[in-house]
C-alpha cells in the first residue's frame, strides 16, 4: 500500500472540512406533517479553497421507536436528488429546497439527511459527506 504523505493528508482534510455544508433549516426537533412541504436550507460557507459543487441528495427515514438507522446504511425516501447551486445573498452561500414530506410517513421521529458530493482541489478529488437533522412527524 502506498503511504500518503501526512502533510498532504492533513491539507486535504482541512480543505475538505472547508467544503462542508450545514443544514440550516429545518432545525432539530421541528414538527413536519405528511403531505406538507417544508423548506430545507443547505448552507455551504464561502471558502478560499478550490472546489466544485456536484450534487446533493435530500432524504427522510422514519426512526422506529426513536432509534434511527445509521444514515450511511439507509437513506430512506429520496426527496431530492440533483444539482446543488448555493447562491450568495446577504449571508453565506446557501440554497433552499422546497420538498414534500411523503404522505406515507408514520408519526414519530424521523431523520432528514443531506448527502453532499463535491470535487476538491486541482486534481480534483471526489468527495462526499453525510449530514442529518432529526425532525418529528405528527
Ligand atoms: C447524524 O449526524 C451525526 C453527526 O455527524 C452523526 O454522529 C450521527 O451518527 C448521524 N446519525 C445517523 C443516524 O446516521
Ligand atoms: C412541494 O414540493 C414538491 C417537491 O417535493 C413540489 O413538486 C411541489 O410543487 C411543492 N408544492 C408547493 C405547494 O410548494
Ligand atoms: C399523527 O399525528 C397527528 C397529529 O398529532 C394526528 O392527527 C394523526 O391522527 C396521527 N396519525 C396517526 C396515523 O397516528
Amino acid at each position: 500500500m502506498r503511504l500518503v504523505n501526512p502533510l498532504i493528508a492533513l491539507l486535504f482534510s482541512t480543505i475538505a472540512s472547508a467544503q462542508q455544508v450545514f443544514i440550516m433549516s429545518p432545525l432539530a426537533g421541528t414538527s413536519v406533517s405528511p403531505g406538507k412541504n417544508i423548506t430545507v436550507t443547505i448552507e455551504r460557507p464561502a471558502s478560499l479553497s478550490t472546489s466544485e459543487e456536484v450534487a446533493v441528495v435530500i432524504a427522510i427515514h422514519s426512526c422506529a421507536r426513536n432509534l434511527c438507522a445509521p444514515q450511511a446504511d439507509a437513506l430512506g425516501e429520496i426527496l431530492y436528488n440533483g444539482l446543488f447551486n448555493p447562491h450568495t445573498n446577504f449571508k453565506q452561500p446557501s440554497e433552499d429546497f422546497n420538498i414534500r414530506i411523503p404522505q406515507s410517513m408514520s408519526n414519530g421521529s424521523a431523520l432528514l439527511t443531506v448527502t453532499h458530493f463535491a470535487l476538491i482541489g486541482a486534481g480534483p478529488v471526489p468527495w462526499m459527506e453525510l449530514k442529518n437533522v432529526s425532525v418529528v412527524v405528527d
